[in-house]
């Protein structure tokens, strides 16, 4: 952990400031030591370099799983393709004109991927998860300067409110237990004037009906160790038999919903070996989690109207990326934010 991030760093839920305790420096990052509230006198651990801000026991741990165990597979730099970059750039249209020095939270980091593309655009990148995959995204993104990794919970992010410039959150929200909740905390987390862009997996009348939806009742009280052998037995069968059936005209559609394989036949910057990998990642990704519950685009405005949002809108409603700015006149942020006084023991 780097010093500065106390700049934003807060205790969750009550949003005290915090003060830092060292045992252990490497260079000028925090490798162990505590965060302790200067309000509840609660402690919070910083271990590995990471500040611990959550109960670690929860329920993400088959995300936890998932990303240490293939943390590379969708990391542009690991596997020489542009897919993470593209997507960034296509969902958020932000560049390093925009980013360069500005702190940016990506909420649900997983293995890193896009926090590598806002670290390279130069941005201060906050890179929260509630798992595990944390510590992924930091072996990962290691040789940036410019990340900062914190185990935190989007319903309760330990962020001060109206301290950030931009915050984006990809394929997260439908995986927490209240996706509404968490857009407001994160639109919260935002300076008068400061950016987001939300991807969720939208809902329409048949989404419920997709394969993934009938096996999910089963596969996500499984073992995570369990359903992940399953899977990677199970591929070598679903692998060429989705391969084939996916690229047939029109069936090819109706076969993705039936099949509930993520081959992604369409990326052609892979190898047939890298998409057999993401294919056992995204399958343990799509029938694994606690929670997966879409929004419809109503439900998204109507929050962001909640949230006196005036402006957003959305670059596509299926899936969901709705991208907005808050208003630069919003008296409850502005009154919200809390003076920062960081105290350090300075060791
Ligand atoms: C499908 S993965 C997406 C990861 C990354 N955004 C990506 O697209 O590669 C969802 C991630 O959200 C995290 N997550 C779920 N609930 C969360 C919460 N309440 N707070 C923070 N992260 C959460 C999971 O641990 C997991 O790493």
């Amino acid at each position: 952990m780097k010093e500065s991030l106390l700049d934003v760093l807060r205790e969750p839920v009550t949003g005290a400031v915090l003060k830092l305790e060292v045992d252990k420096w490497d260079g000028q990052e925090v490798v162990a030591g505590r965060l302790i509230s200067q309000e509840t006198g609660r402690e919070y651990p910083i271990r590995d370099g990471i500040p611990r801000m959550v109960d670690e026991d929860n329920y993400c741990a088959s995300f936890g799983l998932q990303w240490n165990l293939m943390s590379q597979v969708q990391v542009d730099s690991a596997t020489g393709a542009w897919y993470s970059h593209h997507r960034f750039d296509v969902e958020t249209d932000w560049g390093p004109d925009e980013l360069e020095g500005r702190w940016i939270l990506d909420a649900g980091c997983g293995c890193g991927r896009f926090a590598e593309v806002a670290a390279e655009y130069g941005g201060q990148v906050i890179a929260m998860d509630y798992s595990s995959a944390v510590d992924a995204a930091r072996q990962n993104l290691s040789r940036f300067g410019n990340v900062h990794f914190v185990q935190g919970d989007i319903l309760n992010p330990p962020l001060a409110t109206g301290s950030l410039d931009f915050v984006y959150s990809i394929g997260v929200l439908q995986h927490t237990p209240d996706p509404r909740v968490g857009m407001t905390s994160l639109i919260r987390r935002l300076k008068p004037g400061g950016e987001f862009t939300f991807t969720i997996y939208s809902r329409k009348w048949y989404t419920k009906l997709y394969s993934k939806y009938w096996l999910r009742p089963v596969t996500r009280r499984l073992p995570p160790r369990f359903l992940l052998g399953a899977v990677r037995a199970s591929m070598p069968v679903l692998f060429p038999m989705s391969d084939v059936a996916f690229r047939l005209p029109l069936l090819g559609k109706v076969a993705r919903f039936v099949l509930p394989v993520a081959n992604y036949v369409e990326k052609t910057e892979f190898t047939r070996q890298q998409r057999y990998h993401e294919a056992v990642l995204d399958t343990f990704d799509m029938l694994s989690p606690a929670f997966d519950e879409p929004m419809s685009p109503n439900e998204v405005t109507d929050v962001l109207r909640q949230e006196e949002v005036e402006r957003f809108f959305f670059r596509t409603e299926f899936p969901v990326v709705v991208c907005g700015q808050t208003s630069l006149s919003n008296e409850r942020l502005v009154n919200e934010t809390q003076p920062v006084s960081v105290q350090s023991s300075g060791l």
